[in-house]
């Protein structure tokens, strides 16, 4: 079975070609970060704008990289929510368009529950359930317990930032460009992370939950004073310092309770997803901390907003209850996993 997948959520245009929910034979993404970097953020209209010249081009990119025809494709899958409005409505339109042109059924599917799918759909089969599952992404901060796909309770969530949003706001009180999780990390690798002694925010009675705005506060005390007006200059080193000492931080903090939630529900597997999985410091504190569990990141192409996590998605909601989506189907600029 081909399905195409269909990403729009926010400032990137994805569109890819799965078949039977694992092989991908093409996955290709048109980001619009280009023209939001003088912003420091995403500028929703123009991430609409940009997702209109974009989508066409990208979904037959993606046909004719997999060598396929439209009349060969099984299934449209595409991202239904959560994301910004503008950018929502043009993939789900044109997925809509094209199940009519085409012929073919169409199924709507939850954003990030297809961030954590992604690392399912490479896992080897069979995945062993009850699962812990991370979603770290700019957006959403999850943690969950997996008792099937489709099936998740959450344990775990922020109260305050997203951790891929306190990378880009620390980022930015660092003068990086956005998206400044990359920039932060790659500032980190030639700094100390014990260079400056910080703290990641504990939600009262909540031990699971995560508080990120106290420690980006502290980056910026670091960096402005205790009443933030002060301009320290920060030498380079420093700044390399407060990037370690902030990414160490914040990364330590989600490991803690990770491996707290695997103490209260036992599980042999954990499956994290989202854009911040990009982080090779994350990874390799999972992979040493969790050593008896096995720990499943998607592999790079599949942890940034990408079709094809849509289409793997797509295609296992699509075998368990093969109906095409009603086309009064909305957009969800919020829906919530668990
Ligand atoms: O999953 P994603 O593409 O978007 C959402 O669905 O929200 O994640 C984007 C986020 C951004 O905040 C970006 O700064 C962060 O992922 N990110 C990283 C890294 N690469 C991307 N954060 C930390 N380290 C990285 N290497
Ligand atoms: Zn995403």
């Amino acid at each position: 079975m081909y399905v195409l997948g269909i990403e729009s959520t926010c400032d990137e245009t994805g569109a890819a070609i799965v078949k039977d929910g694992r092989k991908i034979l093409s996955n290709v993404v048109a980001s619009s970060a280009d023209i939001h970097v003088r912003y420091g953020g995403v500028f929703p209209e123009l991430a609409s704008r940009r997702h209109l010249e974009a989508i066409m081009p990208v979904v037959e990119e993606a046909l004719e990289k997999a060598s396929l025809l439209p009349e060969q494709i099984d299934l449209i899958a595409v991202a239904k929510g959560p994301g910004l409005i503008g950018s929502l409505l043009v993939g789900l339109q044109f997925a809509k368009g094209l199940s009519l042109a085409w012929n073919k059924p169409w199924i709507g599917v939850n954003h990030v529950e297809a961030h954590l799918y992604a690392a399912m759909m490479q896992a080897p089969e069979p995945i062993s359930f009850p699962a812990l599952g991370l979603v770290l992404s700019g957006g959403h901060t999850l943690l969950l317990k997996i008792n099937a796909v489709g099936d998740y309770e959450r344990i775990g969530t922020t109260v305050d930032d997203a951790i891929g949003e306190a990378f880009d706001k620390v980022a930015t009180l660092l003068k990086l460009p956005y998206p400044g999780g990359p920039h932060v990390e790659a500032l980190a690798k030639l700094g100390n992370p014990k260079a400056f002694p910080l703290t990641a925010g504990k939600v009262k009675k909540s031990p699971l939950d995560f508080s990120f705005s106290g420690l980006k506060t502290s980056v910026l005390y670091a960096m402005k004073g205790q009443n933030a007006t002060e301009d320290r200059h920060l030498t380079d080193q420093e700044k390399r310092d407060l990037a370690a000492s902030f990414q160490e931080t914040a990364l330590c903090d989600i490991l803690d309770k990770a491996k707290l939630a695997a103490k209260m529900f036992p599980c042999r597997s954990i499956f994290l997803g989202g854009g911040v999985c990009n982080n090779e410091r994350l990874r390799t504190l999972f992979a040493r901390e969790f050593p008896h569990h096995n720990v499943h990141f998607p592999t790079f192409e599949l942890t940034l907003d990408n079709g094809a996590m849509i289409a793997g998605l797509g295609y296992e909601k699509f075998l368990n209850n093969p109906v095409s989506s009603p086309f009064d189907l909305e957009a969800m600029t919020r829906i919530p996993i668990a």
